[in-house]
């Protein structure tokens, strides 16, 4: 069966969001999201070694909605240089708090505030661009797409793990989540399944190299996904 398209809330003519709008949750929750201990750890070792895996000390790496920067800090020595962004400035502050106090030295690792959702100024100079986590939750995910292959140098990688909402029992991400999203206590998210984000991949032109699960839970909705630009 061919996947249903990604709704896209940018198709209402008066909808826009600004970065301060998309920060306004984030910035709320950091102190608590830095103080939450990660879920699945085995899990979570298994995608950072398969991601240094990709990496090689020559690669220029972006990694958008970094959040507190755990897993920048994880990865940039594996990297020539790391810009690792998020649109959350009290993210960002705690990710710097955090490289600040690193006992070894960082020098390759940046952090900054933006938005994955506008094309940075630099254009085609990443050799990778890293997602965790982040893509279930931009306003348009083809607008973040677009932004993410006009960083990638030709031939470059992007790596994202990302939850799959529509594989979550449907009572969860259609009621629960935007009743607590009208509380104030969950973000904006976009829900899709695997499938068709990868279909959302391969319409803006990225090669899909490798779709995978690295969850030790029971049910694992985040995939993993390694697509390539094309030359
Ligand atoms: C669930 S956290 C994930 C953080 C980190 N990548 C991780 O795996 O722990 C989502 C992060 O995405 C950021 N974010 C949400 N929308 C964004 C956007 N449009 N551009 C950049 N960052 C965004 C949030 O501020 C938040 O820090």
């Amino acid at each position: 069966m061919h996947p249903r398209p990604i709704p896209n809330p940018a198709t209402t003519p008066a909808y826009t969001t600004t970065a301060a709008t998309k920060a306004r949750f984030w910035n709320r929750v950091a102190r608590k999201y830095a103080a939450d201990p990660i879920a699945d750890m085995p899990g979570y070792e298994a995608t950072l070694r398969r991601v240094q895996a990709l990496l090689s000390p020559e690669h220029s790496v972006l990694e958008i909605g970094c959040g507190t920067g755990t897993t920048a800090l994880r990865l940039a020595a594996s990297t020539r240089r790391m810009l690792a962004t998020d649109v959350s400035a009290e993210m960002i502050a705690i990710a710097r708090e955090k490289l600040g106090s690193q006992t070894q030295p960082l020098p390759q690792l940046r952090f900054g505030v933006a938005d994955a959702e506008t094309t940075a100024p630099a254009g085609a100079c990443h050799d990778a661009v890293l997602a965790f986590n982040v893509l279930h939750l931009v306003s348009d995910l083809d607008i973040a797409l677009q932004a993410i292959l006009a960083t990638l140098k030709p031939g470059a990688l992007f790596i994202s793990k990302t939850p799959c909402l529509a594989e979550m029992n449907p009572l969860i991400a259609r009621l629960v989540v935007p009743l607590m999203r009208a509380l104030g206590k969950a973000p904006h998210v976009l829900v899709f399944d695997a499938a068709q984000l990868r279909s959302a991949l391969e319409r803006h032109g990225f090669a899909i190299e490798a779709v995978e699960r690295h969850g030790t839970k029971r049910k694992d909705i985040r995939v993993f996904i390694v697509a390539r630009r094309p030359r």
